[in-house]
């Protein structure tokens, strides 16, 4: 299985952070952000990485992760958005690099401290999407399911009589169809194409299942969660339980970083 992060979007909700540094690079305690992502599909195994990143800030994302893992066996490519369409343009973008297999996407804002190297091994065929139990679930995509089976029931996006508290977070695994699916998307109110009606498309085949997750799990987009998931990194101590080859190439990188930094005084 290869994997998607999503290093785009407006990041209206931080401004005016976002104004001088895009989202997935502000820091998340000691590291930028697109790192915890990162580690995210590193950790379950995916050593095959699209990147898809906003024209203003390609070569910011070039500079940090250009070379970063090229020694360790992970290979990550790079692929612009000109403007966000929408997370099932994701597909549309990584339709070459995909090459018919299934993938999982990730969005570049999202932190979990959950494993998936289970759910991504395990995973055949068809969607399958996670689901994390919140005080507030009004504010995602809710999913109603059976907790036997597993089968997804219902889907509903921002509901305000929610049919459960189970939120579905920005992590979804999705089979070689995906980006046929995404293209017969269609655009929303809002002009982009939503990523709910790419759980519903699987869900109208039957083949949309649903795992739960109990571990911590940030959408790092609000001021609020951003400083949270800060604190929550600090105090539990989730740098030691990064992918041993995430930590190196870091450590790797800073050293080089330092060799150059006395090279030029
Ligand atoms: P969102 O957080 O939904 O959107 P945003 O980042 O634009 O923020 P805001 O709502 O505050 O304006 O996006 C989820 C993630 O997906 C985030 O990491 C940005 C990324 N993304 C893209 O890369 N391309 C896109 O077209 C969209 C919509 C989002």
């Amino acid at each position: 299985m290869k994997g998607i992060i999503l290093a785009g979007g407006t990041g209206t909700r931080l401004l005016p952070l976002t104004a001088v540094l895009i989202k997935q690079l502000l820091p998340v305690y000691d590291r930028p952000m697109i790192f915890y992502p990162l580690n995210t599909l590193i950790q379950a195994g995916i050593r095959d990485i699209l990147i898809i990143v906003p024209p203003e800030y390609s070569g910011s994302y070039l500079n940090l992760l250009g070379s970063m893992f090229q020694k360790h066996g992970v290979n990550l490519t790079f692929i612009v958005q000109k403007r966000p369409g929408g997370l099932p343009e994701a597909f549309i973008l990584g339709e070459d690099f995909l090459d018919g297999g299934s993938s999982a996407l990730i969005l570049g804002d999202n932190i979990f401290e959950d494993d998936f190297t289970d759910a991504i091994g395990s995973f055949v065929s068809g969607g399958r999407v996670f689901a994390k139990e919140v005080p507030d679930p009004q504010r995602y995509g809710v999913v109603e399911f059976d907790g036997e089976t597993g089968k997804v029931i219902s889907i509903e996006e921002k509901p305000q009589e929610p049919k459960s508290n189970f939120a579905i977070p920005g992590i979804y695994l999705y089979d070689g169809s995906a980006p046929e699916i995404a293209k017969n998307v269609k655009p929303s109110a809002r002009g982009e194409l939503e990523i709910v009606d790419m759980h519903r498309a699987y869900l109208d085949r039957g083949e949309l299942d649903v795992r739960t997750i109990t571990g911590a799990y940030f959408d790092a987009g609000t001021h609020d969660s951003l400083l949270e998931a800060s604190v929550y990194v600090r105090d539990r101590d989730f740098r030691s339980r990064f992918h041993p080859i995430v930590n190196e190439a870091i450590d790797e990188f800073n050293i080089e970083f330092k060799r150059l930094v006395s090279l030029k005084k």
